[in-house]
């Protein structure tokens, strides 16, 4: 894990709105992190001071059970923050941080966030903005655990992969996830085997396409329906 002071903080929603001035003085007190596929950046219960804004790369957010099953709560891409509970709410991480793909991230301390909080309203929005958009979407994940059977939220998360990280191609919606079928079964909370079979059922029907740890989405509206 190599780390550097660098990084383009308005990339980020979160800092987007901040002028030259302020863009570098934020720039001056991060951090940047740099991992490679399968490092941990921080494990579930440990202390943590400082959040953290992708800048490329992927991380997958996990929490395991005490029987030792996994479970993936969110994939945080480039310009998503994530560690920001234990700097608001003082108590341990509340999941592991593991990078699913070489990523890079920029990382800010309590003590370096506060004046920003405190002086700069537009990132206060932000982080409140970003801190419902994930009660939103947890609130939905929510929702179809209860309501949707595995292929539909299959479906759906494959739908939300290709909105964050799909590539418009001739052929359909390149989706380079980077996630393991294993990895993607922890996404949508269900075994393997039942994920699997969901893609092979959407992969004969001719919706997508399997490559190595991306797929190609080449019916969008039947995906869509099915994920309803
Ligand atoms: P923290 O608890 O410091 O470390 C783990 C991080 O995972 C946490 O902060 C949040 O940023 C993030 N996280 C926790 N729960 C969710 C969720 N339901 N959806 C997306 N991200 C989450």
């Amino acid at each position: 894990m190599a780390e550097d002071r660098q990084g383009d903080v308005r990339g980020a929603p979160l800092f987007a709105a901040l002028d030259d001035e302020a863009a570098s003085a934020l720039r001056a007190s991060m951090t940047e992190v740099r991992l490679s596929r399968g490092d941990v950046l921080f494990h579930e219960g440990q202390p943590g001071d400082q959040l953290y804004v992708v800048t490329s790369g992927k991380i997958k957010l996990g929490r395991t059970s005490s029987d030792g099953r996994e479970n993936l709560l969110a994939i945080q891409g480039p310009g998503e923050m994530f560690g920001e509970l234990s700097l608001f709410d003082p108590g341990p991480r509340t999941a592991t941080a593991t990078a699913v793909t070489s990523t890079t991230l920029i990382a800010l301390g309590h003590a370096d966030l506060q004046p920003w909080l405190t002086g700069r309203p537009e990132v206060a929005t932000q982080l409140l903005r970003a801190l419902a958009q994930r009660l939103r979407r947890t609130n939905d994940t929510l929702a179809d655990l209860v309501f949707s059977d595995v292929p539909g939220r299959v479906a759906k998360a494959l739908l939300d992969l290709a909105k964050r990280f799909g590539v418009q191609s001739e052929d359909g919606i390149h989706v380079t996830h980077d996630l393991t079928q294993e990895e993607l079964a922890q996404l949508v909370g269900a075994s393997r085997e039942t994920v699997n079979k969901a893609l092979a059922d959407f992969a004969q029907r001719g919706w997508l396409r399997h490559e190595a740890r991306a797929v190609v989405i080449l019916d969008v509206e039947r995906l869509t329906r099915r994920s309803r």
